[in-house]
């Protein structure tokens, strides 16, 4: 019999990407976080509010999040308008058991720690991949550092036991964030051994603007397995 055209199946990030579109309910604040997987939940919040007439205030955290979330037909505020955010659904480059994570391969983790710092509710969404019993040890943790400082920066990294490459552009020059700042990628190959405490230590380096380390901010992971199986856990108490 003919069924007619079957529907391609759903690519692991897509799956986690949707699904983490049912925590958004009507009239919700929602942060929207950037990357492959959370492109997903925009395209499914875009479809919402074209066909339920869903209403909701995105604040997008990157200037690609901005531009793909208005193609999408989200309407989006600015921060000056948001005391708080309901729910922010975002990605990850890896999380670990205590959903402790590292952020920022796509270079936007100022903005998304900033989000992720008014929202009560942080949903991550991950492909196959990413859970990892210990960070830092496959993935460079990024640091996103004000040019001018960079030197200093880098030698301070050392000091701390990473060893920090700048990251480029196709050019080869310094690969500029949204907020006109370098991001040096830091690698650990024995991984980070107490991740809260090598928060602190960046944050108290001058010419450090913001770390890839997100401690304690998501409360929810949406994961999707390389088979299509999604897992949905609540952070350890
Ligand atoms: C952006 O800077 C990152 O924090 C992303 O959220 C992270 O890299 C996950 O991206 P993918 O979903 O594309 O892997």
């Amino acid at each position: 019999m003919d069924r007619g055209a079957k529907e391609a199946p759903m690519e692991p990030k897509e799956r986690a990407g949707r699904k983490a579109a049912e925590w958004i309910e009507d009239g919700m604040t929602v942060g929207l976080g950037t990357g492959s997987t959370v492109y997903f939940t925009l395209v499914a919040l875009g479809e919402r509010v074209a066909r339920e007439g869903l209403s909701i205030r995105g604040v997008p955290t990157s200037v690609d999040t901005q531009r793909k979330a208005r193609e999408l037909g989200i309407p989006l505020v600015g921060l000056d308008e948001v005391e708080a955010i309901d729910v922010t659904v975002d990605g990850a480059d890896e999380i670990d058991p205590a959903f402790d994570m590292i952020k920022g391969g796509g270079g936007a983790l100022l903005r998304e720690k900033v989000v992720a710092s008014i929202s009560r509710r942080e949903v991550i969404v991950v492909g196959p991949g990413k859970q990892v019993e210990r960070l830092g040890r496959s993935f460079a943790l990024p640091v996103e550092v004000v040019p001018f400082a960079r030197p200093v920066v880098e030698r301070a990294l050392r000091a701390l036991g990473l060893d920090p490459r700048l990251r480029r552009d196709d050019a080869g020059a310094p690969r500029r964030t949204d907020n006109g700042n370098e991001v040096l990628d830091c690698a650990s190959p024995d991984g980070i051994a107490d991740a809260p405490a090598l928060e602190r230590a960046l944050a108290a380096i001058p010419g450090v603007v913001e770390s890839g380390l997100f401690i304690g901010l998501a409360h929810v992971c949406v994961a999707c397995d390389a088979d299509g199986s999604v897992a949905v856990s609540e952070r350890p108490a």
